[in-house]
């Protein structure tokens, strides 16, 4: 194994790093470490409705490939409006019992599914890995613990209906509809059922086209539960098969994660409906770094926070602003820590970053950082050699970024971060909040006065200080003004699914 001495290195690779930086990235190569777990995939998925696996009425399926090898994984149902009709009806039957339920009976089929994922948790991350390309150690103890997490959680509500609004009494609101999105599958279908079902309401969910899998899978739980047929029914397909679940007549509620752009139209389509709404959508976070910050936490919270997931999250610190006394040391610390992230094989469990979801969001974040370049902001991508077939992209850190420019304005979803700098808290607060999105922040410092007045201003649902993507259940998450409104976990979350009575 080469020694890890400055002088050792070659000496184009240790130009402009500092003397004591070890670069565990780029001189050791690491044995593969494949997770080998069995995912269990079925060659097709059939919809999941009334409590059975059902082919689309239309006879369609479509495919999903894994984006790590473009290789195909399954054949998906594509549900059309017939089959949304089904899964309606067959909820809207279900809420006559599900509804009426005592909630201390409920809560135990509630805990059934979290316990059920947990035995089958190694399996669910190896195939939520293989189908929407994140590293294995973030599905394996990220992603499936916290869904299951959500699971306890509100299993634990289900009988306390008297204090989901204190002084008031609450019932559920009947049958709702969901969409959600490809970058957390598994763990956004539970944010999304878990508190529906702990309020008494039945679903109609629908997956992302590109990630149906555990989403499928997890029918197959639903079903060993014992559920009551009905209570949540799983409907894959395209964007068609989610406006039907959307605007069906039927959902009493809608909740949708994704785009802003796709928010919208779902918004315009319900307009003058009394659908209750609940909308979680795109972000592009400032993470603001003062010079009283620990720097080095920082560093860590910063990557954490930008290439988390290849950045596919809706709530990334995709803008950093950092304190101008600063701002050169943390981008060269930045830049040297970013050097030793492993780009590649999602399933090798020393992966830190894994492949981009899809060719189309590939070419989107493509598309943006050429936009970045010619706008005129510094580029840096670390050297290192991409697997070569499948959607990879380096991590990017643009500096001499101006909030002008398109990578400081739009969602790039992707492993992007855009660097400025800032002198007083004042101008960190207008650039933070110089921007249509509103889901969350992070804030770095020694000093507690200035987290709670930076809390205060930013106009964000979740700000984070000294620390950066951190969740919990008994939290809720949501947006202000184009990244949606309602909540979702904790107390505030379970009022979205409850009517005050
Ligand atoms: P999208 O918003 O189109 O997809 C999200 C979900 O909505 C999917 O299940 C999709 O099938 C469904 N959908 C699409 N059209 C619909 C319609 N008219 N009515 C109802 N449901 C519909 O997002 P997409 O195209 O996959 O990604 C595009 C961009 O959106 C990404 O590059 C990213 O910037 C952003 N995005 C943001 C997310 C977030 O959580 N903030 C999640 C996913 C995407
Ligand atoms: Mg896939």
């Amino acid at each position: 194994m080469p020694a890890l001495t400055e002088k050792k290195r070659p000496a184009s690779r240790s130009a402009g790093r500092p003397a004591a930086e070890l670069i565990f990235g780029d001189l050791w190569t690491f044995d593969p470490a494949p997770e080998t777990a069995d995912p269990k995939l079925k060659s097709r998925y059939d919809l999941f409705i009334g409590g059975k696996f059902v082919a689309p009425s239309s006879g369609k399926y479509f495919e999903s490939i894994n984006p790590a090898n473009e290789t195909k994984l399954a054949e998906i149902a594509h549900a059309n409006a017939a089959d949304v009709d089904a899964a309606y009806a067959a909820a809207q039957k279900a809420f006559s019992t599900w509804g009426k339920m005592p909630g201390k009976e409920r809560a135990k089929y509630i805990y059934r599914l979290a316990r059920l994922l947990q035995d089958r948790a190694r399996e669910f991350a190896v195939a939520e890995t293989m189908d929407g390309g994140k590293p294995i150690k973030e599905s394996r103890d990220f992603d499936v613990p916290m869904a299951a997490a959500h699971f306890f959680y509100h299993a634990g509500w289900a009988d306390k209906f008297d204090y989901v609004a204190p002084g008031r009494k609450v019932a559920p609101l009947g049958v709702v509809g969901q969409v959600i999105p490809w970058n957390f599958p598994l763990l956004m279908m539970a944010w999304k059922l878990a508190p529906a079902l702990a309020m008494g309401n039945c679903v109609v969910i629908k997956p992302a086209e590109t990630t149906s899998i555990t989403a499928l899978k997890f029918g197959e739980i639903i079903a060993d539960a014992g559920l009551p047929p009905g209570v949540i029914n799983i409907v894959s397909g395209f964007g068609d098969t989610g406006a039907a679940v959307m605007t069906h007549p039927t959902a009493a509620k809608v909740a949708f994660t994704g785009s802003t752009e796709v928010g919208k139209i779902i918004m315009r389509s319900l307009a003058g409906t009394d659908k209750k709404m609940t909308m979680e959508l795109g972000g592009k976070a400032a993470n603001i770094v003062f010079d009283d910050a620990p720097l080095d936490q920082a560093v860590e919270g910063i990557v954490n926070g930008i290439f988390f997931n290849q950045g596919h999250v809706c709530c990334a610190g995709s803008r950093l602003l950092v304190h101008e006394p600063v701002a050169a040391a943390v981008l060269a610390k930045l830049k040297a820590r970013v050097r030793t992230l492993r780009v590649g094989d999602p399933l090798d469990k020393n992966t830190d970053i894994g492949a981009i979801n899809s060719r189309e969001q590939l070419d989107k974040i493509t598309e943006l950082v050429a936009s970045g370049v010619k706008d005129g902001a510094d580029l840096f991508q670390p050297a290192g050699k991409l697997p070569g077939k499948g959607y990879y992209y380096r991590p990017t850190i643009f500096s001499n970024v101006t909030m002008s420019h398109r990578i400081a304005r739009e969602e790039i979803f992707g492993p992007v971060l855009s660097v400025m700098t800032f002198r007083t808290l004042d101008e960190a607060v207008e650039k933070a909040n110089n921007t249509a999105y509103g889901l969350s922040a992070g804030v770095w410092t020694d000093k507690g006065s200035r987290i709670l007045k930076m809390s205060t201003e930013l106009k964000a649902g979740v700000v984070w200080a000294n620390t950066y993507n951190k969740f919990d259940p008994t939290s809720p998450f949501g947006g202000y003004k184009e990244s949606g409104f309602g909540r979702e976990g904790g107390r505030q979350g379970l009022l979205d699914y409850a009517k005050l009575i």
